[in-house]
Parts: C-alpha cells; sequence; structure tokens
C-alpha cells in the first residue's frame, strides 16, 4: 500500500518537473527569438550604440522594477538621461534595444537639423498613431489622426486659436488670479502665504484657465460649486479626475477598476464628464441657431466648423464624436503641460532671486506704479516669455515625442567627442523616432552652459531648431500662444503682488538640500511634474 502511495508521489513530481522543464524550455526559446529579433532590428540601423536593456519602457517589469542598467528601463528614461546617453554612446542620434517592449527598437534624436528634418517633412516622418489610441476614448481627434483625415481636423480647429482668444486668455488668467489672491489674502495676516506643495494650485488655475478660456465653463478655486440636479459630480471634479486617471483607465480597464472604490469613481469621472461635454455641444449649438455665437472661446469657433449628426457632415466638417474627441484633447493637453510648466517656472525663480527680481524690475519698467496690468503689458515683456521659455528649455514637460520613417533612408549626425565627426546610418521604413525634446535642449553645441538657468539666451539669437518643448513644423503645439499668454499673466500678477522662496521642509533642511528638493522632478502620466515646491509668498509693500 505504502509503495503505491509512494509511486504516485514520485509520479507527480516527475510530471510537475516535466511541466516546469516545459515551461523554461518555452520561456527559453521565446527569450530566444527576442533577441534575435531585437539583434536583427539593431543590425537594420547598422547597430548604431545606445541603451539598450532587456525590458523596456511599455514592459511591466520595469515599470515595476526601475532602471536598473541593461535589464530595466521604465519610462522616463528621456529625462533621466537628457543629453548624458547621447554623450556616453558617442552620437547625436541614439539606438534604443529592447526584448520586451512594444517596439524593439527605436532612434533617439538630439540633433537639431535631423529634429527640424522629422517635424517639417510630415509625409515621410509621420505620427505612430498607435501610441495616441488612448486619447481617441472620446472620439478622434486633431492629435491622434494623420495624413487626410489630420488636415481636416487641423483646418477646422485652427481658427479657434486666434487673437481674441488670446485676450479671452488673459482676462480669464487675470479673473481667476484675482480670486486666488483674494484668498490669500484672508489666510494669516494675510501678508505671507505659505503653500505646501504649488502644483495642486497651478493644476487648478490650468483647469480653470482651460474650461473657461476654452469652453466658457467658470467654476471657482475650492469646487465648492453646486452640482446640477441629476448630476453625481461637479464638471471640475469630473475632469480632473478623468485627466488624472486616463492612463489606469487605459491599462486596467473598467471591468477591473470596478473592483473597488477609487476605480468606481474613476470609471463615473469618464462618464459624467461624457454627459457635462454633451451638454455643452448641445447648449452651444442651440445659442448658435439663436445667432448668439459672439463669444470668443474655442469652442465657439469649433462648434462653427461641425454639423449636427442629423444635418450630416460634409468634408469640411467634424461630425459629433469628432467634435467631442476635440473637446476632451483641448482639456488634456491644455492642462498637465501648463500646470506642471508653471510649477517648474516658480522652482526655478525661487532658487534664483535674482533672475525674479530682474523679472519684476523689466515687468515695472512696462507697468507704472498703480496702473492695472493690461493684456498689451504683457505682451511688451519680454523678458516674462524668455523666463518661460528658459524654464521650458530645462524643464520641458513634453520630453519627447515620436514618429516614424515612412520609407527606408539614410541621415547623417555627428559624434559628441568635439570634433563633430559625421556619422550615418540607415533609417529602415516603420522604424520609430523619439525627437529626444530633453537631449536637444542639454545639447552643449546648441546651448552655452545648458544646466544654467539663464533667460537671457531667449532675448537673442538662439537655434530655435534645437528648442522643442511645443513640437515644430506642420504639427506643432497649437496651444502655444494660448498657454504662453497663460503662463506670462500668471507670472506677471504674481510678481506685481508678492516675492516668494523656497520654504525649508523643517529646520535640519540645508539650504543646497532644499534648492535641490525644488528642483525635483518625476514622471507622470503624460509630462514630468515638479515633486515637491513649497513656496512661501510674501506680499510687497507699496
Ligand atoms: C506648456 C504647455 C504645452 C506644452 C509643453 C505642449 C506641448 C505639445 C507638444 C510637444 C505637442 C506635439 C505632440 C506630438 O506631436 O506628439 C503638442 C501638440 C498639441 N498641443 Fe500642446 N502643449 C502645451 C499647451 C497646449 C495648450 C494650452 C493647448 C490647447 C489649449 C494645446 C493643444 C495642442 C494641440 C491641439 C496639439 C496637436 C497639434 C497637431 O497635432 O496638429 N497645447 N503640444
Amino acid at each position: 500500500m505504502g509503495n503505491v502511495a509512494s509511486q504516485n508521489q514520485l509520479s507527480d513530481v516527475l510530471q510537475l518537473t516535466n511541466l516546469f522543464a516545459l515551461v523554461v524550455t518555452l520561456l527559453g526559446v521565446e527569450a530566444a527569438r527576442r533577441f534575435f529579433q531585437a539583434r536583427a532590428a539593431l543590425a537594420r540601423i547598422g547597430n548604431l550604440p545606445g541603451p539598450h536593456a532587456i525590458f523596456g519602457p511599455y514592459s511591466p517589469v520595469s515599470m515595476i522594477l526601475g532602471p536598473i542598467p541593461y535589464f530595466t528601463q521604465p519610462a522616463g528614461m528621456p529625462f533621466r538621461e537628457r543629453y548624458s546617453m547621447h554623450q556616453t554612446y558617442g552620437a547625436d542620434v541614439v539606438s534604443s534595444g529592447y526584448m520586451f517592449n512594444m517596439n524593439p527598437t527605436y532612434l533617439w534624436v538630439a540633433d537639431a537639423a535631423i529634429a527640424k528634418q522629422m517635424t517639417t517633412n510630415r509625409l515621410d516622418f509621420p505620427k505612430p498613431l498607435q501610441i495616441y489610441e488612448v486619447i481617441s476614448l472620446y472620439g478622434p481627434n486633431v492629435v491622434s489622426t494623420e495624413f487626410d483625415e489630420w488636415k481636416r481636423h487641423r483646418r477646422i480647429v485652427a481658427p479657434s486659436f486666434n487673437e481674441r482668444n488670446n485676450r479671452l486668455v488673459f482676462e480669464e488668467t487675470t479673473r481667476i488670479v484675482g480670486e486666488l489672491f483674494d484668498i490669500w489674502s484672508t489666510k494669516g495676516d494675510g501678508e505671507t502665504v505659505k503653500i505646501d506643495s504649488v502644483v495642486p494650485v497651478t493644476s487648478r488655475l490650468a483647469l480653470m484657465v482651460i474650461s473657461a478660456a476654452g469652453f466658457g465653463y467658470r467654476f471657482g478655486w475650492d469646487d465648492m460649486e453646486d452640482r446640477p440636479a441629476g448630476r453625481q459630480m461637479t464638471f471640475s471634479t469630473a475632469l480632473s479626475t478623468a485627466l488624472e486617471s486616463i492612463v489606469l483607465r487605459i491599462v486596467l480597464g473598467d471591468a477591473i477598476l470596478k473592483l473597488w472604490k477609487r476605480g468606481r469613481r474613476v470609471i463615473m469621472a469618464f462618464k459624467e464628464l461624457r454627459v457635462y461635454m454633451r451638454e455643452m455641444i448641445d447648449e452651444r449649438r442651440q445659442s448658435a441657431a439663436d445667432g448668439a455665437n459672439g463669444q470668443a472661446d474655442l469652442f465657439t469657433n469649433l462648434i462653427n466648423g461641425t454639423s449636427s449628426e442629423d444635418e450630416g457632415k460634409t468634408f469640411e466638417q467634424l461630425s459629433d464624436e469628432e467634435l467631442m474627441g476635440n473637446v476632451f484633447i483641448f482639456l488634456f493637453a491644455g492642462h498637465e503641460t501648463t500646470a506642471h510648466s508653471l510649477g517648474f517656472t516658480l522652482a526655478l525663480l525661487a532658487t534664483h532671486q535674482d533672475i525674479q527680481e530682474k523679472a519684476y524690475q523689466e515687468l515695472r519698467s512696462i507697468v507704472p506704479e498703480g496702473d492695472q496690468l493690461t493684456y498689451a503689458h504683457v505682451v511688451k515683456w519680454t523678458y516674462g516669455l524668455a523666463v518661460t521659455y528658459e524654464s521650458l528649455r530645462l524643464y520641458p514637460p513634453v520630453t519627447s515625442f515620436a514618429r516614424y520613417a515612412a520609407h527606408d533612408t539614410v541621415l547623417t549626425t555627428s559624434s559628441t567627442d568635439g570634433k563633430n565627426t559625421p556619422i550615418v546610418f540607415p533609417v529602415p521604413e516603420g522604424i520609430e523616432i523619439m525627437i529626444n525634446v530633453a537631449g536637444l535642449h542639454y545639447n552643449p553645441k546648441y546651448w552655452n552652459e545648458p544646466e544654467v538657468f539663464r533667460p537671457e539666451r531667449f532675448l537673442g539669437d538662439y537655434n530655435r531648431d534645437a528648442f522643442m518643448p511645443l513640437a515644430a513644423g506642420p504639427r506643432a503645439c497649437m496651444g502655444r500662444r494660448f498657454s504662453e499668454i497663460e503662463a506670462t499673466t500668471f507670472l506677471a500678477h504674481l510678481l506685481l503682488t508678492y516675492r516668494f522662496e523656497g520654504t525649508r521642509l523643517n529646520d535640519t533642511e540645508t539650504p543646497a538640500e532644499m534648492r535641490e528638493r525644488l528642483l525635483r522632478w518625476r514622471q507622470g502620466t503624460v509630462t514630468i511634474v515638479p515633486e515637491k515646491v513649497s513656496l512661501t509668498f510674501t506680499r510687497r509693500r507699496k
């Protein structure tokens, strides 16, 4: 009896061992297949060197383990490395190669002439649309389309960004900042305000500005606005929750999100946002039909270029689904980017008091004491724009963007050893090419002492092809002026009313540690995020 039992146990163990051996063999075969696939992909680009690893940024292993040399390379690599990966591998264009990733190889471009070529020649280097699918959840839009489809979107969307809208951005930012200062003046002695982390403030500001100047939708700083009857969330809550959770929703899907409370709230936010956007479209169509379409927000222009579904669309119009896709994209594109960029600008000005003072004095020379800030003042304040650009150079919120080669070609870059030796490499059809914005912005061939915060470099001549925080060419950012006016208006009001500096976290934090912390960053959903910018604002004496 005992013998039979132990024989059965032995056969179970043997079966398990066989199963284990089978799994290990299959994994080994798959790893070998991927290894040779990655090798072949690298051979097609002439084995251009670069940072290679087993698991790439789209692999869950990289997401969980973080960066481990040669093993994992999580998202955030371009800003961690900036120009240093080009120096390490000796060329202004390098490759990355992975065994486990969405793509086995990419090219990384920190060469201004090649970046210009890729952003200008739209048909030779189009957008790889698969990585933009996540932002089409409410409908196709100007960011997620290519070729004739994109042209139609862009033609209809472009007139929305006009001078009247820029002025509206100024007016709405002024109103919103005024409300913020009213709140601040009720805190403590009304003279000094300590903000533990500025990102929630700049995020709320960006959300309020894009909602008001984009869609004529106003709400306050404290989200105590009334929830309309029948709605589960206010517009601002639905919007901020959806924007924060877009990746979570795509990665996990509703079936998994349903399983816990926060997940269910995310699902609800996306549903509520759809209802709000639907209502906005219907209301605005109605007022357009009533002849009341003279507003300057982005949406008014957009709606004039669309037809209601019943009427059927012509080639020059957007359908309701496409309209909703573009409404969402304005909210998405105009929020996180601006919010985080403003956070970095405040951190830089707090850690460079001389530049903060210079920005104030330059502004004061334009706005006489006692005068109200106007749109004309803001447009004239070139030093304010230079500060904004220098912040975008040092901390580009979008650290890289993608194109792919539509057909085989050959490109030439140069070495990084100071000799500028030409390096020729093949670019096979289909390969994805990342414009390494952070690499371009820190490339010493284009920027003298690239690590230094020096707004003056934007007052003179500079290499425009080496500055791509908002992309370039026909697919450059459409919200460029919108975000510039918003940023400079906010900064102007702030500097005219307050001076600000970093707040120490505790008595043991040294000034050098505080400075390092104020400029610390992490990789967010789409952009890099300032991690802990705690500031003290002190009202200027008249
Ligand atoms: C600091 C703020 C901003 C930054 C850094 C930024 C950055 C960018 C970048 C890098 C692109 C190109 C993306 C790609 O090709 O993959 C882009 C495109 C775009 N941005 Fe912005 N953006 C900002 C603000 C805004 C604002 C405020 C809006 C709208 C109100 C906006 C609307 C758009 C649109 C519609 C496109 C797509 C253009 C096209 O493909 O034809 N952006 N932006």
